[in-house]
């Protein structure tokens, strides 16, 4: 049965704007997408919302529902109460471009600083042998699809613009723990997250894990691991006395 839902949404340019309520109809086993599509048939035209797949797997339509990221292709109505109002708003981490769709550049920026993957000089080619176990261990970080729900919600950035230039977020702190658990990757990825990405800014508060529409353990399995990894090489004996020989 169909029903009027209410929803209060975010509308402006370049920050200024303001939230603005909208009744509009929604039917059985619709997602909160579906109802603002309707709204930009019959009310909005230009009301700005950024989708593509319609089905959790671009990463495109990422937003704040009641005030946590979400998905809006994959948030059912079935899930507020029909006298609920829902309040849709941008992602606040990042600049607003129009209404929902926000500037997302900062990822890439973060993106293109990781050194790509970088094998030894002389393996070559067709000659890489990987044990399963390591396949697997860096499967669940393939799932990502770059959302950036994770970096939205992550308070290093979320409440400190500041810090931005100092600190991947966790999607690119996951990569190059994915990076370093490679058998076949010999850039230093360690000194690399701690000095240039700021994995130290990481207090493991799990936000990032909480909103992850694929379930990926961002923090269990990528962010701790990838710390204790700095820790063992910090207090690595080998490694002190490699430092002091050639720091001198
Ligand atoms: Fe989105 Fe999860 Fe990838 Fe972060 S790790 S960008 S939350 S899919
Ligand atoms: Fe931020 Fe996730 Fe760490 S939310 S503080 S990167 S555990
Ligand atoms: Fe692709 Fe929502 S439209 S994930």
């Amino acid at each position: 049965m169909g029903y009027k839902a209410k929803f209060r949404i975010w509308r402006g340019e370049a920050g200024e704007g303001a939230l603005e309520d909208f009744v509009v109809e929604v039917n059985e086993g619709e997602v909160v997408l579906d109802a603002l599509h309707r709204l930009q048939a019959t009310q909005t035209p230009d009301l700005a919302v950024r989708w593509n797949c319609k089905a959790g797997k671009c990463g495109s339509c990422s937003m704040e529902i009641n005030g946590k990221p979400r998905l809006g292709c994959m948030t059912r109505m079935s899930t507020f109460t029909e006298d609920e109002t829902i309040t849709v708003t941008p992602m606040r981490t990042f600049p607003v471009i129009k209404d929902l769709v926000t500037d997302v550049s900062f990822n890439y920026q973060k993106a293109r600083e990781i050194p790509s993957f970088t094998p030894p000089d002389n393996v070559k080619p067709g000659e890489y042998r990987m044990q399963q176990i390591d396949v697997e261990r860096s499967q669940e970080f393939r799932k990502c699809i770059e959302c950036f729900m994770c970096n939205n919600v992550c308070h290093v950035i979320r409440d400190h613009e500041e810090n931005k230039p100092a600190f991947a977020g966790p999607r690119f702190l996951m990569r190059i723990a994915e990076l370093d658990m490679h058998p076949y990757d010999v850039a230093d990825r360690k000194n690399a997250a701690q000095e240039e990405h700021g994995l130290g800014y990481c207090n493991i508060t799990k936000c990032c894990t909480e909103v992850c529409p694929e379930h990926i353990k961002i923090t269990d399995n990528a962010l701790i691991p990838m710390k204790e990894r700095v820790v063992d090489r910090r207090y690595d004996p080998l490694v002190w006395l490699g430092n002091k020989i050639f720091k001198r």
